[in-house]
């Protein structure tokens, strides 16, 4: 079966470790914003410099150079097995033009709940390689200090890790994506799973979520 799913949730929430997870056992494709926009700054083009400067303050960025990126990012992914989407949509007007574009919508939406407290933490101890394998000092310390367990290459932090930029993206988070739960929940797609705890137990709940499918606590 073809699975479209969407993952949502706060800035390290989990959102990127769960979808690579899933991605390898159901050989989906992994469609993430935030790993297409940073792609973009490595490129030092133009439109990479307006990029950098959004995404390092925490802020969205412009919807004229997310929407294009992200849809044909998805388009390439369209003749797959299917695909999860991890950071986009990220606020009701992606999601609009999420629907109006694709007659292949998402199946479901898990969206991950975590408090604020332990989120900070997660993201200032977020260890990440060029590949975009992750890693956190305490909670997944990879074999080797700094080295990714996968591809020996360097672990470094995200340049939009720290603590002061951290709360401005969770001001963002609450501000522009929390409106999706309800405008998925409308549709019957919201799925909302307890995202606090340990790696392995979030991973099953939401697992456990995905076969159950839409609509029910995880
Ligand atoms: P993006 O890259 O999407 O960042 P984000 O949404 O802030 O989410 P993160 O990647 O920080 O967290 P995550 O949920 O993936 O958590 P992870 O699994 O890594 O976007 C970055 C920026 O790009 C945005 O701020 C914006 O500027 C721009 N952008 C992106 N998409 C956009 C869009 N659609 N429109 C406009 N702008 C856009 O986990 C975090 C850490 O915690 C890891 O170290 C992990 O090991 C650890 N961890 C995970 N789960 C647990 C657990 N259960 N227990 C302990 N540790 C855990
Ligand atoms: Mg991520």
């Amino acid at each position: 079966m073809k699975r479209r799913i969407v993952i949502l949730g706060p800035p390290g929430g989990g959102k990127g470790t769960h979808a690579k997870r899933l991605v390898e056992e159901l050989g989906i494709i992994h469609v993430s914003s935030g790993a297409i926009l940073r792609d973009e700054v490595e490129r030092a083009s133009d439109m990479g410099r307006r990029v950098k400067q959004a995404v390092e303050a925490g802020d969205l960025v412009p919807d004229d150079i997310v929407i294009d990126l992200a849809i044909s990012r998805l388009r390439r992914a369209g003749e797959a097995t299917g695909w999860i989407l991890d950071g986009f949509p990220r606020d009701l007007d992606q999601a609009r033009l999420l629907e109006e574009r694709f007659e292949e919508g998402p199946q479901i939406v898990i969206a991950l709940e975590v408090p604020e407290n332990e989120l900070v933490e997660r993201v200032t101890g977020r260890r990440t390689c060029p590949n975009g394998h992750i890693y956190h000092l305490r909670f997944h310390p990879p074999r080797r200090d700094g080295a990714c367990d996968i591809d020996g290459l360097e672990l470094t932090a995200r340049s939009d890790d720290t603590a002061e930029v951290v709360r401005n993206r969770l001001e963002v988070y609450r501000r522009e994506t929390t409106p999706l739960i309800g405008f998925y929940g409308e549709r019957d797609l919201s799925a909302p799973v307890d995202g606090s705890g340990q790696l392995d137990v979030v991973y099953a709940r939401v697992r456990a979520t995905l076969d159950r499918g839409p609509s029910q606590p995880g």
